[in-house]
């Protein structure tokens, strides 16, 4: 299953990649506030879907630009770009990000990074991989030592309060805080050791579902701000090695308002 996600992630990057090429002459279409959706967006998810659903037709789907398809207790959870912003901007940061569920367990995942061919993998109990290297999570122990990733809040602002209280304790207990806007590839890196920590609000499961198998295969810690299980539903999100995530979990609790709870 692995290896058929692995073949749909290179297509949709592929085809990703190619059209950089001409990101000025793209339809572009906004969904809400500071949230579009471009033609890329749209083929790559097909592309994915393609090549998913040929191999495994009773599979279920949610994928971001298309919704939900079909029933099963097999679900595949699709970004076909994670990133859009980025792509629309020649800003080099953007992924693929292709998971799949089996009886709500995250078994597999997939995250390719086409502008730099970097593919992390990883399946439930057999560890995660950059490009077929064995990944793991930094040690590092300490807030001073550790650089933390996160993702600014952009469209929906409800906590936007919360986050910058966060923000501005996190920026004056670490060593260096990140905001690249791939929230896929920041989890990647996460487990690849590239940074300590990360959180975010207001994500989706297809932003995070492939990200965090990676994370817990890399030996990391995942879990919603307040410490529980309940990420992929709230999509607020707090990851780190075992230290810097109880680290981080220590700043972010005081100030939790009630909708950043779960
Ligand atoms: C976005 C990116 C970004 C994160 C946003 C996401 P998209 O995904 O992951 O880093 O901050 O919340 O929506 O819309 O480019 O697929
Ligand atoms: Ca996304
Ligand atoms: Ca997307």
């Amino acid at each position: 299953m692995l290896n058929i996600a692995v073949k749909a992630a290179r297509r949709a990057g592929n085809l990703i990649y190619r059209s950089t090429d001409k990101i000025d002459h793209l339809t572009v279409t906004k969904k809400s506030h500071a949230d579009f959706v471009t033609e890329v967006d749209r083929a790559a998810e097909q592309v994915i879907m393609q090549t998913l659903l040929e191999a495994y037709p009773d599979h279920a789907i949610l994928a971001e630009e298309s919704g939900t398809h079909g029933e099963s207790e097999y679900v595949w959870i699709i970004d076909p770009l994670d990133g859009t912003t980025n792509f629309l901007h020649g800003f080099p940061q953007f992924a693929v990000s292709i998971a799949l569920q089996h009886k709500g367990i995250l078994t597999q995942a997939v995250i390719y990074d086409p502008v730099r061919n970097e593919l992390f993998t990883a399946t439930r109990g057999r560890g995660a991989f950059l490009n077929d290297k064995r990944i793991r999570v930094t040690k590092r122990l300490h807030m001073a030592d550790a650089l933390i990733g996160t993702g600014f809040p952009y469209s929906n602002f409800q906590h936007l309060d919360a986050y910058l209280a966060i923000l501005r304790d996190v920026m004056q207990q670490s060593s260096g805080l990140r905001r690249p806007g791939s929230a896929a590839l920041d989890l990647a890196w996460m487990a690849a050791g590239r940074y300590d920590g990360f959180f975010e609000t207001g994500l989706k499961p297809w932003d995070i579902a492939a990200g965090c198998l990676l994370i817990t295969e890399a030996g990391g810690m995942v879990s919603d701000l307040a410490g529980n299980q309940n990420h992929l539903k709230s999509g607020h999100i707090c990851t780190g090695n075992p230290d810097i995530h109880t680290h981080l979990l220590k700043i972010i609790t005081p100030h939790l308002s009630a909708g950043l709870k779960g």
